[in-house]
């Protein structure tokens, strides 16, 4: 037997977002945000991740003992994170669903993260001046915000207009991608394949990630009023347009 869904961008996925991501190695993420935290000599112990989807950084922070925040904007991706925390946590924790392009905080943050290509979904250059704009004054003054961005090299060449298999346990993934050069708009139709008790069950959803030169996103930080360093992703070389991954810190 087959089904089929289709709904809005992480409602339909966010139960099979942990299973599609486990590729990825959110512990090595988060020791090297703690070198950063480290090399710019920040010792509070408050993080509010935006975007921060199912919460796998919220909790291996709160494992290191930060009191933690989390604002993402779906109420499906935010439902996965409050299960997987209070599982651990008896106290209470924050969890907003809001929109990083416009977010206010009573009390000011030391740090404010946004990880794993969460930028790179806002499409238009206005909104992600927004988002810096509402960072920048949600932070304290010697506040922090680390972030990881796709690049256009990321969106164009590696992504481009190809088509990626994938097997994650019982799911299947398929992820069909195109590329537009003149906005840098990536386009993917996500197709999962839910193999569960001999049936099949197929799920859609649509996604967009644009991606900015690294000239546009530090002149859009400078705008916000942030100074800056970037780096490639995981390491504390340089970022360039070729690397795939970048990684943002950025001071008031
Ligand atoms: C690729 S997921 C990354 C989730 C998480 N940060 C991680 O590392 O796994 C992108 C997340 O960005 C959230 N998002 C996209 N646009 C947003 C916005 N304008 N405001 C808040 N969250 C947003 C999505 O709901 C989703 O949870």
């Amino acid at each position: 037997m087959k089904s089929e869904e289709h709904k809005q961008t992480f409602a339909t996925i966010a139960s099979y977002y942990d299973a599609l991501m486990s590729f990825v190695d959110y512990p090595a993420w988060v020791s090297y945000i703690e070198a950063i935290l480290t090399l710019n000599k920040i010792k509070e112990k408050t993080i509010l991740d935006l975007a921060c989807g199912t919460g796998v950084c919220l909790e291996l922070w709160w494992q290191k003992g930060y009191n933690i925040i989390g604002l993402d904007n779906s109420i499906a991706m935010l439902e996965v994170c409050k299960k997987r925390l209070t599982q651990i946590s008896n106290d209470s924790i924050y969890l907003i669903n809001g929109d990083m392009r416009n977010f206010v905080f009573a009390k000011r943050l030391p740090i404010i993260t946004c990880l794993y290509d969460s930028l790179n979904y806002l499409l238009t250059e206005e909104d992600l001046l927004s988002c810096f704009q509402n960072v920048r004054e949600a932070l304290d003054n010697n506040g922090i915000f680390i972030f990881d961005m796709n690049t256009v090299h990321c969106l164009r060449d590696e992504w481009g207009n190809s088509t990626f298999h994938r097997q994650d346990a019982n799911i299947h993934s398929v992820w069909t991608n195109s590329f537009n050069p003149e906005t840098n708009i990536s386009s993917l139709t996500l197709t999962l394949n839910i193999h569960k008790n001999g049936e099949v069950k197929t799920i859609r959803e649509f996604h967009q990630e644009r991606a900015y030169p690294l000239i546009t996103i530090t002149d859009l930080l400078s705008r916000a009023g942030f100074e800056y360093n970037f780096y490639r992703h995981l390491t504390f070389n340089p970022a360039h347009e070729i690397n795939v991954r970048i990684m943002g810190v950025a001071k008031k």
